[in-house]
């Protein structure tokens, strides 16, 4: 209970000191908690989602539950057309199982370049984040500026455990994603998206043929 209080107070301070705040939603468990704490509590941060047009048919229905269950304005970044059309053209529309660079440049035209437009105008983002989520997310902080995008970036589910996440959607009824209940509990686009089996990492089933050092979208890269 005290988390969820500190969540409330922490939400509402940002939105208040670090206008206009925006919230990056991908619809997973934790980003489906900040959600409902800002419509429950109408805290005054907007919320978007960069939807990379090859989301699993599971975000789309819930983004379309979120959007009736709170009734929040959802603004949408989808990638650049001609990009994306060149880079199809180029490469072919799975080339990003052949490189590490082909996987990074399709994340770069179909996630980074629609965030930050979504980021643009705004004084902080807030990311659903966690510190256990992964080895690469144990040295994050709970606040940030964030140079590359010249704005603040908070990640106020920081210090939450997989077990409270799961402990507030059961309490508050939140809708969730249906593939978590079939072994999915890292949820990305769905060709680089699978399922993991007992005693894998919670993140083994993104970029799964990939190095875990590689294992990086570019959204929450720190630039030089
Ligand atoms: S990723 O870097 O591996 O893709 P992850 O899926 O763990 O990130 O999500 C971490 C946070 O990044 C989410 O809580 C959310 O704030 C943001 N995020 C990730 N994907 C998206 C997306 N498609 N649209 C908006 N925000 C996103
Ligand atoms: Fe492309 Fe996969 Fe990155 Fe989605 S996660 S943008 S499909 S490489």
């Amino acid at each position: 209970m005290e988390k969820i209080e500190k969540l409330r107070i922490d939400l509402e301070f940002i939105a208040a000191n670090h206008a206009k705040a925006c919230f990056a939603s991908s619809f997973s468990l934790e980003d489906m908690v900040l959600t409902d704490m800002i419509a429950r509590h109408g805290i005054p941060v907007s919320v978007f989602t960069i939807d990379t047009g090859r989301l699993p048919e599971e975000t789309y229905a819930l983004m379309q539950k979120t959007k009736e269950h709170y009734r929040i304005d959802l603004s949408v970044y989808f990638p650049k057309a001609q990009a994306v059309e060149a880079y199809l053209e180029t490469h072919g529309p799975n080339a990003f199982y052949d490189s590490v660079e082909l996987r990074r440049s399709c994340c770069e035209i179909r996630k980074v370049e629609p965030l930050s437009r979504a980021l643009e105008g705004h004084g902080s983002w807030i990311t659903g984040m966690r510190r256990q989520q992964s080895q690469t997310r144990t040295g994050l902080n709970a606040s940030e500026f964030d140079s590359g995008n010249g704005l603040y970036k908070f990640n106020p589910l920081l210090e939450w455990s997989e077990a409270e996440i799961w402990n507030y959607i059961q309490l508050q009824g939140v809708p969730y994603n249906a593939l978590h209940d079939r072994g999915y509990p890292s949820i990305g686009c769905s060709p680089c998206t699978r399922a993991i089996t007992k005693g894998e990492d919670i993140r083994a089933g993104r970029w799964w043929w990939e190095d875990t050092s590689s294992k990086e979208c570019g959204l929450h890269r720190k630039k030089a």
